[in-house]
Formats: C-alpha cells, sequence, structure tokens
C-alpha cells in the first residue's frame, strides 16, 4: 500500500501520451500530426509485439489500435493488453474501416473502450482521445486518493489471504507494531493479534515487536479483490481512551465518595444540632414555662393586667416550644433513633397529614435493620421522593414499600399522580432525582426511576443485603 503523499496533494500534470499503433506508414504520420496539434506526447508502433513492448515499458494514457495487421491483428493484441497488469487499465480505442455489429462486438469483447471510424476525422478522433484519457486520469486519481487514504489512515489496515497470511499493511500498521514491511510479509495475523474472528469487532491485546501489549479494538471484514477474497483487519490502539475511562471511573468514584463523607458529616452535624436545640433550648423553654405559672399564681391573684401579661408570655413560651421541637425535627426525626421502618412511617404520617392523598404503608414483616448512616441515607430518599410527590405529583393514592427481598432491601415510592417525561427530565439540572440515584450508588445499590405522563411515577431503591444487618426489633 505505499503511495506518495504528495499525491494526495496534487502532483503537476504531465503531458498525457499516446500510443498510435497502425501497420501503415501513412497512417501513423497522419494520427500524429493530429495529437501532437491536440497537444498529447505520441508513441508510435507498426505492429502488434513493438505495441505491447512499448505499452509496457512507457505507460501510455491512451492506444489507438489498428484492427486490420499482418501477423497479430488488433484484437488479439487488446487481448493482451487486458491480459497484463501492467497494461490492462488503459483504454484502447480501435480504428477501423469495418463498423459492423459483428465487428463492433469482437472489439468490444476483446476489451477495447470505443471506436474510431475510418477515413479519421481529425474533430472526432480528438474529441474521442479526450475523453477517453479524462475518464483514465480522473479513475487513477480516485484510485490513487482511495489508496493514499488507506495508506495514511490513522488506524491499521491489515490485509490477509485465505491462510490468515499478512499480504499487505499500511504506515500505521508498521508504526503501531513497530515491523519493517518485509519482517511482516507471509506471516500470520496471530502474530500481531491476540483474537482474530472472521467477521465482526472484537476487543482484544495486540503484540508489538518489542513483546509489550496494548489493548486494541479490532473490526474484521472480508474484501473481494481480483486476487480473490481477502480479509481487512482495522485495528485501533485503545490504550489511551482505556485510560481516560478508567480516570474518569476514578473520578466519578472519588466525587461519589467525597458527597457521602459531606452527606455524613452532615447528618451528624444535623443530629448534633437537633439534640442541642431539642434539649438545651427546649429546657430552658420548659423551666420557664413553669417558673410562669409559678408567677402567675402568686401575683396575678388581684391584678388582671399582670394575669394578661403572664398569660400572654406562657402562650410566647408555648409556640417557642413548639418551634424548637419542629426545628429539632425537621433537622433530623427522632423517630430516626428507633430504626428506619418506624421512621417511614412517621414520614408517611407526616404527609398523609399535609396532603390530600391517601397514604399506605406497607412496612416489611420483619424490621430489616442496617446501621445509622445507611438508615438515614435511605430514609432521605424516600423524604426527597414523597418531596416530589407533593410538589409535582397531584396524586390520590401515595404506596410506600419496605421490604426485604432475597439479597436485597427493597424501598419503592409510588404515586398515581400525573407522572412526567423521565427522559427529558434527565437533561434538565435537577438535583433531586440525581441525588437520590447518587445515594443509592454510594450504598452499592441503584434507583429505577419509571414514570409515564398521567400514568404516576414509581420510584425503587434496591439495596444489595450484604450491607445490611439484621437487628432484633426494638
Ligand atoms: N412524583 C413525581 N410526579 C411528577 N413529577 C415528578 C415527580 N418526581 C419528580 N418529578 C418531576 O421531575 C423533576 C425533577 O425532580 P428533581 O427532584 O430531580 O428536581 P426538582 O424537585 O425540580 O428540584 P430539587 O429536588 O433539586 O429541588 C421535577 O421538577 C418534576 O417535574
Ligand atoms: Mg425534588
Amino acid at each position: 500500500m505505499t503511495a506518495d503523499p504528495g499525491s494526495m496533494l496534487g502532483a503537476p500534470i504531465a503531458v498525457p501520451r499516446v500510443l498510435v499503433v497502425d501497420d501503415s506508414e501513412i497512417n501513423l504520420k497522419l494520427m500524429e500530426v493530429y495529437l501532437r496539434q491536440g497537444g498529447y506526447e505520441v508513441l508510435l508502433a507498426s505492429d502488434g509485439v513493438a505495441a505491447l513492448e512499448i505499452a509496457k515499458t512507457q505507460q501510455p494514457q491512451l492506444i489507438l489500435l489498428d484492427v486490420r495487421m499482418p501477423g497479430m491483428d488488433g484484437y488479439a493484441v487488446c487481448e493482451k493488453l487486458k491480459s497484463s497488469q501492467l497494461t490492462k487499465d488503459i483504454p484502447v480505442i480501435f480504428i477501423t474501416a469495418d463498423t459492423n455489429d459483428d465487428s463492433e462486438s469482437q472489439a468490444f469483447a476483446a476489451g477495447g473502450a470505443d471506436f474510431i471510424p475510418r477515413p479519421v476525422k481529425r474533430a472526432v478522433a480528438l474529441a474521442r482521445v479526450k475523453a477517453h484519457i479524462d475518464a483514465y486520469a480522473q479513475r487513477r486519481s480516485l484510485e490513487g486518493m482511495f489508496r493514499d487514504v488507506l495508506e495514511f489512515a490513522p488506524d491499521a489496515f491489515v490485509l490477509t489471504d485465505a491462510r490468515g497470511l499478512i499480504v499487505q499493511f499500511n504506515a500505521c500498521a508498521e508504526r503501531l507494531f513497530g515491523y519493517e514491511r518485509q519482517e511482516l510479509l507471509g506471516t500470520p495475523l496471530e502474530r500481531l493479534v491476540s483474537q482474530c474472528l472472521q467477521g465482526g469487532q472484537s476487543s482484544t491485546q495486540c503484540h508489538r515487536k518489542d513483546g509489550t501489549l496494548f489493548p486494541a479494538e479490532v473490526s474484521f471484514a472480508p474484501l473481494q479483490t481480483n486476487r480473490g477474497i481477502l480479509n481487512m483487519a482495522v485495528i485501533r490502539d485503545v490504550t489511551v481512551r482505556q485510560q481516560f475511562e478508567n480516570d474518569l471511573q476514578t473520578s466519578r468514584q472519588q466525587l461519589r465518595e467525597l458527597a457521602a463523607k459531606r452527606e455524613a458529616t452532615r447528618e451528624a452535624e444535623r443530629k448534633h444540632i437537633a439534640r442541642e436545640v431539642h434539649d438545651e433550648l427546649g429546657q430552658i423553654l420548659t423551666a420557664l414555662r413553669i417558673d410562669l405559672s409559678v408567677l402567675k399564681i402568686q401575683l396575678a391573684n388581684d391584678n388582671p393586667l399582670m394575669e394578661h401579661r403572664l398569660q400572654n408570655m406562657k402562650d410566647l413560651v408555648d409556640q417557642g416550644i413548639h418551634a424548637v421541637r419542629n426545628v429539632a425535627v425537621s433537622l433530623r426525626p427522632s423517630a430516626l433513633d428507633m430504626g428506619l421502618v418506624p421512621a417511614i412511617e412517621w414520614l408517611c404520617d407526616h404527609h398523609a397529614k399535609h396532603s390530600g392523598a391517601k397514604f399506605e404503608f406497607r412496612p416489611a414483616e420483619d424490621n430489616v435493620a442496617i446501621d445509622e448512616v445507611r438508615a438515614v441515607i435511605i430514609f432521605r430518599i424516600v423524604q426527597e421522593s414523597l418531596t416530589n410527590v407533593a410538589r409535582y405529583a397531584k396524586a390520590s393514592r401515595v404506596t410506600v414499600t419496605v421490604e426485604r427481598r432475597q439479597n436485597e432491601l427493597y424501598v419503592m415510592v409510588k404515586d398515581d399522580g400525573q407522572g412526567f417525561d423521565v427522559e427529558t427530565i434527565g437533561q434538565t439540572k435537577s438535583f433531586g432525582l440525581l441525588g437520590m440515584r447518587e445515594r443509592a450508588i454510594a450504598l452499592g445499590g441503584v434507583l429505577e426511576v419509571d414514570s409515564t405522563v398521567g400514568h404516576g411515577t414509581q420510584i425503587v431503591v434496591k439495596i444489595p443485603v450484604d450491607t445490611i444487618q439484621k437487628q432484633e426489633v426494638p
């Protein structure tokens, strides 16, 4: 597949050469004059043997061939030209006085491209010569371009014969494997590629000359050629791509771990603040309330204004106690201290109170208990799902299931609301579903979102059981 890189850039076009073959001296002279006037370089032969020799050595772009010649006639010369690799592509135009159907068929059967009738008219001859030379040049340039494309392609191309022996390969293959051409021709493809399938594509290991291996994608395809069926292997080195994929994978994993760590820290902080607020502030407010009650009894008996003031203060303290509870619960529901199932049950009750939908909670028969960190993560997923239901679903019925199924914990939040297009939402910047999915992955599980517009939404979380410890119901 050696090719001249310069030909890709368009080498200067030489004056086209035309070989004229005729046993008559006068005819040869006449055609020479016409062709030279047309701007062609002219080669002359007065018999078939000389014509074959000149065609082979001088490679004209066109041959004008007299049919009737002593010895080898024009048809025989044409057949010989067509049977040689060196001359088979050169177009041949016959010059003949016989333009009946038989002689035309015979000429085409011999491989001729066209006719010029005798007596030869200058304009007709030049027009036909030009048409065939242009077509030939175009064909050659396309073939050349195609060879160049293969030769300088960024992938390695290796051609093997029916026995699997290498017959040709391009510059990229030479570079990729580190062999000289002569070293590889005639050797089996297995020397380069570990796994050689017939047809199709495979990812495999390839061997360089220096003994090193590299990962590659190899596609095989049969190729019909004038040497019979050959096999084309296209080999792409995927070392860099694999490295990128590995790096990307590692980076995603690190991001996931970072997010999980930050989430765990945030949960611990929430728990701490919820306790502080509930215990410290709650105790202070409760003590204040008791003191106000005592004061009210002791001071307000004969003083309605004082009684009114003290009652207002008590009401304010009650509101404070209520607000403290709300803040503590929204930071971290105390039901979480009792385990995952009670916490989700509390969540369902809470949502049922604030929505018009009917809630059904189907808890696991035996209380699957998991460590607190994981329980909080699953709780947050369910909480996020129920927040979405409340915000968007317009559902009339919501079912929450927590089950242990063989080797996994199965949690489902299902509503019969208006649903949404999962594909479209996946392309927008909403982090609720994304965060839920990442949390599930961080637990070694998966999150499946199934929604159809008009037919509700179902969110399923599956966490492998080996991350779950069985625990007695508290
Ligand atoms: N149960 C549901 N019913 C109907 N639509 C839903 C439901 N859950 C999610 N969606 C749709 O999917 C979108 C994405 O939800 P997601 O929770 O990822 O983001 P968000 O709620 O819009 O924003 P964020 O959760 O980040 O505050 C929502 O905007 C809503 O259109
Ligand atoms: Mg959301």
